[in-house]
């Protein structure tokens, strides 16, 4: 297993966000966390990431305990983290906020692996295009995927992804939803937090639906797909 979240309570105050939840995702595996508003999906994501701190339970990422350390740890033990909201550094360049993304201000040439802006180009052709122009020009569906890309500068194993074609247009989920795709076809696990059920079962192997601060269901795509009864239970469709 990769990411392994045992029995992890997370509080707001004294309001419990996180009851015990469960749940793993393996190598190259598209994972999805789903659930109507407010179930604890973010939240969820913000604790691995450390950004909220659970109350307990446990989170191994790679082997390692995780749980406690501070984002920037977490971030270079090999996750990626796309926020609901979109980062971009508006006043900075495409190119700029790609490189902001690279852990120690330096690509790592000693890993062979490692992505570099040329690849990131060949994954979004339009960077390449508008290289010198601001973040803060590009559409809402663009500065997603400056994000997404700015994260895989910094070599994630696993890209935690939350509700990434939220306000997007139907071509802007498209192409978002295939950048996933080469995503994970390149190697690497994706935990993705959706709204668009379709587009989250058109890539996920495996979903986790979530009811309030709890995991209800764990199945394959395929299983859910055949299962409208739980779908309607835990999702708006
Ligand atoms: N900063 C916060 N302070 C207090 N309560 C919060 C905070 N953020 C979220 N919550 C509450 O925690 C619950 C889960 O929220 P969240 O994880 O954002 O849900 P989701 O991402 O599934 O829509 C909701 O009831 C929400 O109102
Ligand atoms: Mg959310």
């Amino acid at each position: 297993m990769l990411l392994e979240v045992s029995e992890l309570n997370t509080y707001y105050g004294q309001s419990r966000a996180l009851q015990n939840i469960n749940f793993h995702v393996d190598e190259g595996e598209v994972v999805a966390l789903l659930g109507r508003n407010g179930m604890g999906k973010s939240t969820t994501l913000k604790s691995i990431m450390g950004l909220l701190k659970p109350h307990s339970g446990q989170i191994r990422f790679n082997g390692r305990d995780i749980m406690g350390l501070n984002p920037y740890k977490v971030a270079r033990a090999g996750i990626g983290y796309v926020p609901e909201e979109r980062r971009i550094f508006p006043n900075l360049t495409v190119l700029d906020n790609l490189k902001m993304g690279i852990k120690g201000g330096k690509i790592d040439k000693s890993n062979p692996n490692a992505w570099t802006i040329e690849r990131i180009f060949e994954h979004f052709p339009f960077m390449k295009e508008r290289t010198h122009q601001k973040g803060g020009h590009l559409s809402g569906g663009e500065q997603q995927m400056l994000t997404i890309g700015r994260t895989l500068m910094g070599n994630p194993r696993l890209l935690m992804v939350d509700e990434p074609t939220e306000g997007l247009s139907p071509i802007m989920v498209k192409e978002v939803r295939n950048v996933l795709e080469q995503i994970s076809k390149a190697g690497i696990a994706i935990l993705l937090v959706e709204h668009n059920y379709k587009m989250a079962i058109s890539i996920a192997h495996r979903v986790y639906l979530m009811g309030k601060a709890h995991i209800g269901y764990s199945g394959t795509a395929a299983e859910l797909e055949a299962d409208a009864e739980t779908r309607k239970k835990y999702l708006e469709v």
